[in-house]
């Protein structure tokens, strides 16, 4: 289902339970059907504002890799991350979209243009290695960003899924063998 079609669905059950409510009450204050509706009600706005929440990535302590500036930009991703994540889940406009696409995929170059020259100018091993990972997901990022043209929604949400689950894990695995390696040498 699409948003819009979700945002329109989740609108008229909210007004049907209204109503119901209402009609309920007419009935006298004693009568059990508007108390029920009243329950059903708070509980699929409990719910709903519970998955909705899941869906958003908060940073954690323990994804630090102990370097301030790069703590700041993997930050930045993971609230960019969740930019993104609105204009799927909310119905916000295509500009919004195409403006949360464009912010997340020039920042994630960005990011990994910082971390490449921190890793080569202290002589990092295994460099070639991090920075074919990060070549590799940003041509995946790219070939998603392209195919968002055909089918908007499809496309966000699987980019959505790919960026968190790497992001994440990108940052609590490689990032954290590189990082540990700098900070040897001196890098904060
Ligand atoms: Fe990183
Ligand atoms: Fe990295």
């Amino acid at each position: 289902m699409n948003k819009k079609l979700k945002a329109f669905a989740l609108a008229i059950l909210f007004l049907a339970l209204i109503t119901g409510i209402m009609l309920g009450f007419t009935l006298g204050l004693t009568h059990p059907l508007p108390w029920i509706f009243i329950i059903v009600l708070a509980g699929i706005t409990v719910l709903t504002k519970k998955m909705t929440e899941s869906e958003f990535v908060t940073w954690k302590d323990e994804y630090s890799v102990g370097i301030e500036s790069i703590d700041n930009d993997h930050k930045k991703l993971l609230s960019l991350i969740n930019n993104l994540q609105t204009s799927s889940l909310y119905y916000t406009g295509e500009d919004f979209d195409k403006q949360a696409l464009d912010e997340l995929l020039e920042y994630t170059k960005f990011h990994f243009a910082r971390e490449e020259k921190l890793m080569e100018d202290n002589g990092y091993p295994d460099f070639q290695a991090h920075r074919r990972q990060h070549k590799h997901m940003t041509d995946h990022v790219v070939k998603m960003v392209k195919e968002y043209q055909d089918d908007s929604e499809k496309t966000v949400e699987d980019l959505l899924n790919f960026l968190k689950d790497w992001l994440i894990n990108h940052i609590n695995g490689s990032d954290k063998e590189y990082s540990g390696f700098l900070r040897e040498k001196g890098v904060k």
